[in-house]
């Protein structure tokens, strides 16, 4: 397998991290009534073409992390990883083979049997509240590698500086789900949006959007695009969360 050296997201650059955390992006895929899942879950091809998968690649590719919350995972327990192609890449790069996978989770009801668990070069790191630190060790301490960081909910703005102090993580991917969005954009955490915008319609009132929380975004954040493409009738589109004054 070759790379797609003439993919548009093959050769980008990133402003260096903002200091005490990683350089945030999010990834995500969504239909043209603005609905991110189909009939409350997310398959291969209910939303997204085989390019967005692609897209998805090689975005990670240059991430050190790539991170989700605990129902994205439950729902897709997949490795969060790049094709052997893209691991030659980043070694000449000077990164590790592979973007490390994190998981954010309280309940701890996490696919232990897929690859998620089986395939990385490195164990996942799992973030969880100190509530539930004891309860997730015993289950898949392992299996994995478990911090604390928050009372009863992990905190994101604690668990940002840990990845970037303890795992010198510079570029963290967000590839959901919403909820976990939301609690990075409360915090103000997100520098960048991928968005693919997919010809789709859904129609379901009852499906979710990209960032899913209780409240409207204190900072609503007004994003600035700073590239497009188009794939077939599929939208790339990049955006800039700009730092509010
Ligand atoms: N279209 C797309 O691009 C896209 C991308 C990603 C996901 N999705 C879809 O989004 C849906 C899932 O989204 P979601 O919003 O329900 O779930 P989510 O954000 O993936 O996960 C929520 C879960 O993450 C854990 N979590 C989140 N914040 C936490 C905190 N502060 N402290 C501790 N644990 C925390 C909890 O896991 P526990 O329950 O384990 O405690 C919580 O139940 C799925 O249907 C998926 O298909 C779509």
């Amino acid at each position: 397998v070759n790379l797609p050296v003439n993919h548009p997201y093959m050769d980008l650059t990133f402003p260096s991290s903002p200091g005490d955390r990683p350089y945030v992006a999010v990834n995500m895929v969504m239909s043209l009534d603005g609905k991110i899942t189909v009939g409350k879950k997310l398959e291969a091809g209910s939303l997204g073409s085989g390019f967005d998968r692609d897209t998805m690649t090689v975005l990670r590719h240059h991430f050190d992390a790539v991170i989700c919350g605990g129902e994205t995972v439950r729902q897709h327990p997949f490795y969060l990883g790049v094709t052997p192609e893209f691991s030659d890449l980043r070694k000449a790069q000077g990164m590790t083979l592979q973007p490390r996978t994190i998981i954010v989770t309280n309940s701890g009801l996490l696919p232990r049997d897929s690859a998620l668990f089986s395939k990385p070069e490195f164990p996942p790191i799992i973030l969880t509240s100190k509530q539930s630190y004891s309860q997730i060790v015993s289950k898949l301490g392992s299996l994995a590698e478990v911090y604390a960081v928050g009372e009863d909910q992990v905190e994101v703005g604690e668990a940002l500086k840990l990845l970037r102090q303890v795992y010198a993580v510079d570029r963290l991917l967000l590839e959901g789900g919403p909820r976990l969005n939301f609690q990075f954009m409360q915090e103000q955490a997100v520098d960048e949006v991928f968005l693919t915008l997919a010809p789709r319609l859904v129609g379901s009132k009852d499906e979710l959007s990209m960032v899913m929380g209780d409240s409207v975004l204190e900072s609503l954040p007004r994003l600035k695009l700073i590239s497009h493409f188009q794939h077939a009738d599929e939208l790339f589109l990049r955006y800039r969360v700009p730092i509010m004054d």
